[in-house]
């Protein structure tokens, strides 16, 4: 079964009532391959902006979080509930700066990405290891942590809703991405993972994107990896550029 190509764009903490709706404008304006699935993540004050002024088949609005427990006291944050009844069906999970900054175990982004799925929302699930990591040859057993606390709360059907993000904590903002060897190189490490510990069908049909430092320049090499089935884009998310990225398997 061919992978169907995914692009998601990571705003981050950034973007104004204005900026967003330029980029959802050009978005709308925009000629995309209608073979990739693109959501964008803009900040959750403006989700409902980014809804409302959206009009285009193939592209819908994600948010970059939400917490694993039902509306009630949590001042501050934001249930799947409110998401769904918000219309919206993605949530990035898991991203790097959520898990070093703001540290978000491996157990919680589990739980999370498992409430998601159950109330109907669908997950970008991020991991990715950290330059000492990667320098101490450890990249891939960092991340195949990251998934068993995954795969242990996660199961069956779940997986359809889930697409995992591999992203190198030292090529996210950076401008070093890595190179197509190496992305490929854990791209199908995870799938191996998958194949050996979940299944071959979760294996074959799990998108796989990496993320860190993407632009209109490298996403082409990049997207011709068999197992780099998209990208989780940042920076170049909030740039015109974003629409060659998404364009970047025709
Ligand atoms: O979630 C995507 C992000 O971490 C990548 O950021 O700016 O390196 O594309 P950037």
């Amino acid at each position: 079964m061919a992978r169907k190509f995914f692009v998601g764009g990571n705003f981050k903490m950034n973007g104004t009532r204005e900026s967003i709706k330029a980029i959802v404008k050009n978005l709308n304006e925009a000629q995309l391959d209608s073979n990739v699935e693109v959501v964008i993540a803009p900040p959750s004050l403006y989700l409902l902006l980014a809804s409302e002024s959206l009009n285009k088949t193939g592209v819908s609005v994600s948010a970059q979080n939400v917490y694993d427990k039902p509306d009630g006291a949590y001042t501050g944050e934001i249930s799947v509930s409110q998401l769904k009844d918000s219309g919206i069906h993605w949530t990035i999970l898991g991203h790097s700066e959520r898990r070093t900054i703001l540290n978000e175990t491996d157990e919680v982004v589990a739980s999370k990405t498992k409430v998601a799925v159950d109330g109907g929302v669908s997950v970008i699930w991020c991991c990715g290891e950290s330059l000492d990591e990667r320098e101490a040859g450890t990249t891939v057993a960092v991340v195949e942590k990251q998934l068993a606390a995954l795969a242990a709360k996660v199961s069956g059907a779940d997986w359809e809703k889930i697409v995992i993000a591999y992203e190198p904590i030292w090529a996210i903002g950076t401008g070093k991405v890595a190179t197509t060897q190496q992305a490929q190189e854990v791209h199908e490490a995870i799938r191996g993972w998958l194949k050996a510990n979940v299944s071959d069908k979760v294996a074959e049909e799990t998108r796989i994107l990496y993320g860190g430092s993407v632009n209109a320049k490298n996403c082409k090499e990049l997207a011709k990896e068999k197992d780099i089935d998209g990208f989780l884009v940042g920076g170049a998310s909030l740039k015109p550029e974003f629409v060659d990225i998404i364009n970047s398997n025709l």
